[in-house]
């Protein structure tokens, strides 16, 4: 669905857009369960969906959207589903030049790296080397990713940095901590989605979901539209955020 400018403005405060938004991608197995479909297809839509949402997010101005794609604890599902979510996001960062030739969108994979396979970690940096100069919206695509693992590992990487003596342990604090955190160059999460009824964070953005509105629906993510991203930034901004003031 095409919306133009004015059709936004209408309806949004542009100067109260959210700079980051996390996306929980939840119910693609039971949007595919619901049309007998197999659930690789529901996140085969469910990418399809990411790919537009990023568009839509990118033309509102918001500054990063972050995508929760696979987390560390997906590895535990069955392993046709890995498999074949790993296929899934293997080919979509190998599209990577047709998908994102005439999008102002920056790719980053956050998440621990380690695990996966050569050629997907070549993937993975091709894909972020491809994007590396847009000046758009960041979409930051969390694989294997879990927000307590992120924690650990800030903590291992400061203690290092004590150990290499850059810094005394009194010295450290919530700023210090946070460079370490994956979204150290995108500002502050604003607001959480997560469709499909579910009302968890499932260990996703824990650090910076500190100060984060949160936002559920029924709608299961592949049929998440622009028109539900618009309703969700339109109850954001009445919210009053107050960050622990009165
Ligand atoms: C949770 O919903 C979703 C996931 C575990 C994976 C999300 C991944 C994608 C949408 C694909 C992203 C890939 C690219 C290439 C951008 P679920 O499948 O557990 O749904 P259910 O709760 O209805 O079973």
């Amino acid at each position: 669905m095409a919306f133009t400018k004015k059709d936004i403005e209408e309806k949004l405060d542009m100067n109260n857009i959210p700079k980051h938004i996390g996306v929980i991608m939840d119910g693609n197995g039971r949007w595919a369960e619901a049309r007998h479909l197999p659930r690789k297809a529901g996140h085969k839509a469910g990418a399809e969906t990411l790919e537009k949402i990023s568009r839509y997010c990118g033309k509102l101005g918001v500054k990063a959207l972050t995508a929760y794609a696979f987390s560390t604890e997906n590895w535990n599902r069955p392993k046709e589903e890995v498999d074949n979510l790993m296929e899934l996001l293997y080919n979509y960062l190998l599209q990577v030049e047709e998908k994102f030739k005439n999008e102002n969108i920056r790719l980053c994979i956050i998440g621990d790296r380690t695990p996966f396979s050569d050629k997907m970690k070549e993937a993975m940096a091709h894909a972020e080397d491809y994007t590396k100069d847009r000046d758009g919206i960041v979409l930051n695509m969390a694989l294997n990713y879990g927000g307590r693992a992120e924690i650990a590992n800030a903590a291992r990487l400061v203690a290092e940095d004590v150990k290499n003596g850059k810094i005394n342990p009194e010295d450290i604090d919530e700023n210090y901590l946070g460079k370490y955190m994956y979204t150290a160059d995108v500002p502050e999460v604003d607001l959480i989605i997560r469709p499909s009824g579910e009302e968890r964070l499932s260990n996703f953005l824990l650090w910076q979901a500190a100060y984060a509105e949160f936002w559920y629906s029924e709608i299961n993510w592949p049929d998440f539209s622009e028109k539900d991203m618009e309703r969700a930034i339109i109850d954001y901004q009445k919210r009053n955020r107050r960050f622990g003031k009165v």
